[in-house]
């Protein structure tokens, strides 16, 4: 990553959630990866894999079962109460569900303006109202609907709404834990747009997670793709679209249509057949490989582990442990 600085380190992260005495669901089990300052690094996988425990987990909602998170290269559960209360205000969550993330009987204001309140960040009234309507023009609603209550907008005005809150506290780091997917196809766009544009203006520093590849291709440098608890492949986004090299991400690859029909043909179709085993009871060795069409005798009894093998590139396949 040349001169790139990191901004969050997770080194082995794991969250298991006990289900009863004699049962642990492993939702994020052993995954590593860095984010760098100002990139915006896209989480895929399809429902249930981990993505928002694990996004929840690297920014100290959950407490991890083990591992480490460093931001800035600080231990996030190591850090002093004034450490962490700063933690709090550079690192800001965007949630998938804009209804109840948001209390409805809330007005706009007092929304957007609790984060500044608790942070200091006015020192009067005139300067907090002035602040809400400014946050309310860059996300693109009406200044004068600061005085409106949260149920009187659509949801993506107040997925916009939630979006003026977490800037209102100044972050360096935006959690996004698929920010369209609860919204109308129609508005999914703007939204995202919207969060391109503000990150860019900003400086920001985004994890975007998403069940949807094709969405994630174009807002993220690069992205990750997980599975049953597991980070499978790391790469640029133009390299893991194309030339993906684990056969997960090739089939979650291949289920996107390409509007061009000569590249269509040429594609090698991958079917992913059966469903995606319970992480109550994930496959030995590695998890995918019960609907694995490469799957050797190795893959049912060793877990793969993420190896780099191109500069970058990170997959966790045996098909590519004789490579560098
Ligand atoms: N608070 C929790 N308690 C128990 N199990 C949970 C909890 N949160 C998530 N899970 C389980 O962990 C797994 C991963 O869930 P989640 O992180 O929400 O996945 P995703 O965001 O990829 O859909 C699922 O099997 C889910 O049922
Ligand atoms: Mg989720």
């Amino acid at each position: 990553m040349g001169d790139k600085k990191p901004i969050l380190e997770v080194k082995h992260l794991k969250k298991y959630f006990p289900v009863d005495a004699k049962h642990t669901l492993k939702a994020v089990d052993d995954v590593s990866f860095t984010i760098y300052e100002g990139e915006t690094l896209g989480i895929v996988g399809e429902s249930g894999c981990g993505k928002t425990t694990c996004g929840r987990t690297c920014i100290g909602v959950y407490e991890a079962t083990s591992g480490e998170v460093l931001y800035k290269g600080k231990d996030i559960n190591k850090m002093t109460a004034v450490e962490r209360k700063e933690f709090t205000k550079k690192v800001q969550m965007i949630f998938q569900d804009p209804y109840s993330s948001l209390d409805p009987r809330m007005k706009v204001h007092d929304i957007i303006a609790e984060g500044m309140q608790i942070h200091k960040l006015v020192s009067s009234k005139a300067e907090e109202i002035k602040a809400v309507q400014s946050l309310l023009e860059q996300v693109g609603l009406n200044p004068e609907h600061a005085s409106r209550y949260v149920h009187e907008f659509s949801g993506g005005q107040r997925q916009r709404i939630g979006i003026a809150r977490a800037l209102a506290v100044n972050p360096e780091f935006l959690m996004c834990d698929e920010p369209i997917s609860a919204l109308d196809v129609s508005v999914q766009a703007q939204v995202v747009n919207l969060l391109v544009k503000l990150q860019k203006e900003r400086g920001l520093t985004c994890m975007f997670i998403a069940h949807d590849l094709s969405m994630v291709k174009h807002i993220s440098d690069r992205v990750g793709v997980m599975y049953l608890g597991n980070l499978v492949e790391l790469a640029d986004s133009d390299v893991l679209y194309q030339h993906p090299l684990h056969p997960y991400t090739k089939a979650l690859l291949s289920a996107i249509p390409v509007p061009d029909p000569d590249i269509e043909r040429q594609r090698n179709q991958i079917r992913l057949e059966g469903e995606v085993p319970s992480p109550m009871n994930p496959p030995a060795g590695c998890h995918f490989c019960n609907r694995c069409s490469y799957a050797m005798e190795e893959c049912s009894c060793q877990t793969p582990v993420m190896r780099e093998v191109e500069p970058g590139h990170f997959v966790a396949c045996h098909l590519y442990d004789e490579m560098k």
